[in-house]
């Protein structure tokens, strides 16, 4: 499954987006979150259920894969701005704002949510997929949207558990959802079997962001590469539970998805992904 990662990687490093004009650095700011890494799990998600379940339509996924990490660098971009997290430190280098400036970064952010349904338009895929994916990823980019918009509103004002799910499904768990079933889409899964991906897809970006309350709360800001302890007027599971209750939360959440996978190629996918990159 690694071998995915440094795949997508070399993909992205040679399918940078292109932006001249006598702009002094837009094209470089464009490019400048979206190329400095990450952990790629969105892609790797997608990427990984393509190969597990249609290894022939691999190649022709990563343009779709691509797409997905455009809209979530943009979601991270716009997340770190001053008038919402206020984050200097992203992916271990300085966020866009700081780097370049505020403008640009707000303005980075919707040329890549833009970018990311060209790139799926001009995937070597069927009409059909591509509107499939098109609809999927629109749709959870708003539920995205939403949840951040929740986030921000509800700052300092303390929501139940209930509510806090909602929370994290919407502004995590969408995009992590669709990464999910975009990848059984590009395999020929049919609707019904797709709906179900979502499902669970839905849940791993809960846990996806259950872990990421929790590095907050015990990683330092190198190890996170990006700022910690900085959640303490959000709301977040650790907030509301503390680190041993979100980390058993997590992990009950992490069996009941190995448990709801009957195919074994997938099982493994998730479970390496889990292990990797859900244990903070
Ligand atoms: C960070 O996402 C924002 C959340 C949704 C929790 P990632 O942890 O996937 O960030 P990168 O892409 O690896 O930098
Ligand atoms: C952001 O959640 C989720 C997005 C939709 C971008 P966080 O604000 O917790 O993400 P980090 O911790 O800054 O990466
Ligand atoms: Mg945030
Ligand atoms: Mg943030
Ligand atoms: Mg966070």
């Amino acid at each position: 499954m690694s071998g995915l990662k440094n795949e997508f990687e070399n993909f992205l490093k040679s399918n940078l987006i292109k932006a001249k004009s006598y702009h002094p650095y837009y094209e470089k700011a464009l490019n400048y979150m979206l190329s400095n890494g990450g952990k790629y799990f969105r892609s790797q998600l997608l990427l990984g259920v393509v190969k597990a379940l249609n290894e022939e339509k691999l190649k022709d996924a990563f343009r779709v894969a691509l797409a997905i990490e455009m809209i979530h660098t943009y979601s991270l971009i716009h997340d770190d701005l001053p008038i919402m997290d206020d984050s200097d430190l992203r992916r271990g280098v300085l966020t866009t704002h700081k780097k370049f400036d505020e403008v640009t970064a707000l303005l980075v952010g919707d040329a890549l949510n833009s970018q990311a349904f060209y790139e799926i338009s001009n995937a070597n895929l069927t009409d059909t997929i591509k509107v499939k994916c098109s609809q999927t990823l629109s749709k959870s980019a708003c539920d995205m949207v939403l949840g951040q918009a929740l986030d921000c509103y509800f700052e300092k004002k303390k929501l139940n558990l209930d509510e806090l799910i909602f929370l994290h499904n919407h502004k995590t768990g969408a995009l992590i959802a669709a990464s999910f079933k975009m990848g059984a889409i590009i395999a020929g899964l049919d609707d019904k079997k797709c709906d179900e991906f979502y499902k669970i897809g839905v849940d791993l970006g809960l846990l996806f962001q259950i872990n990421d309350d929790i590095i907050d709360a015990v990683k330092t800001e190198e190890e996170a590469g990006k700022p910690t302890n900085h959640d303490e007027v959000k709301n977040s599971f650790v907030n509301l539970l503390g680190v041993s209750k979100s980390r058993e939360f997590r992990d009950d959440l992490a069996n009941k998805i190995l448990n709801q996978v009957d195919d074994l190629k997938i099982k493994e996918l998730l479970n390496f992904l889990i292990q990797k990159y859900l244990k903070g």
